[in-house]
């Protein structure tokens, strides 16, 4: 921390924000290609806990970097630049008493890890969304990837530049075998228990 700030303590909790909301409030981390999934998958299980009242939002890549990082690129630095942020934004999002969702490739497997360090002790779930390269480049539903084969788009994700792939995922999805309702009800199902209140 820079020399000269003192953290301010509000009287107002974190418990009692969760406590007010009857739930835990904790952050879901969809990692994965471009074109894997992620976004479709997390919008549905985001509108699952939010018709069970759990009080929710979002976070997505091409979202966050079209507003509050829009000076980032796809360089390595920048990437890692900004998975720190939106961790920091998630973490904020969190002691609000919020169950977050966050959709981003975060193909660097130290960012990830980061992640949980910047959250401290609220829980962490990672969605490993499981789509090969070649099957994202089949669908290209934003034809990127086109233009990435055709040298238009420099660092692109499984084309020029590198995705660590999770290796002790919360949860695997593999859309190439499994449908998106299968994929959405085993999320689901992971997440509700973790949305218990522990002094309840
Ligand atoms: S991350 O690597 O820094 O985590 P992020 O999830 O924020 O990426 O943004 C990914 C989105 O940016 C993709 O879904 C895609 O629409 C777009 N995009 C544009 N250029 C690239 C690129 N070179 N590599 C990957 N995604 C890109």
């Amino acid at each position: 921390m820079e020399k000269n700030i003192v953290p301010e303590k509000y009287k107002v909790t974190v418990a009692q924000r969760r406590s007010k909301n009857k739930h835990n409030s904790l952050l879901i981390w969809f990692t994965g290609l471009s074109g894997s999934g992620k976004s479709t998958i997390a919008n549905l299980v985001e509108q699952r806990l939010f018709e069970l009242g759990i009080a929710t939002y979002a976070l997505d890549g091409d979202n966050i970097r079209g507003g509050i990082n829009k000076n980032l690129s796809f360089s390595p630095e920048d990437r890692t630049e900004n998975i720190r942020r939106i961790a920091e934004i998630a973490s904020l999002m969190i002691d609000a008493g919020l169950v977050v969702l966050g959709a981003f490739i975060s193909p660097y497997k130290k960012d990830r890890e980061n992640i949980k360090k910047i959250l401290k002790d609220a829980t962490f779930v990672e969605v490993f969304i499981n789509t090969s390269v070649e099957e994202c480049e089949r669908r290209d539903v934003k034809g990127l990837y086109k233009k990435a084969r055709a040298g238009k788009i420099q660092n692109m994700t499984g084309v020029t530049a590198p995705y660590e792939a999770p290796e002790n995922p919360d949860i695997e999805i593999q859309t190439e075998k499994e449908t998106i309702a299968q994929a959405v009800d085993k999320i689901v199902a992971y997440i509700i228990p973790k949305l218990k209140l522990t002094d309840e």
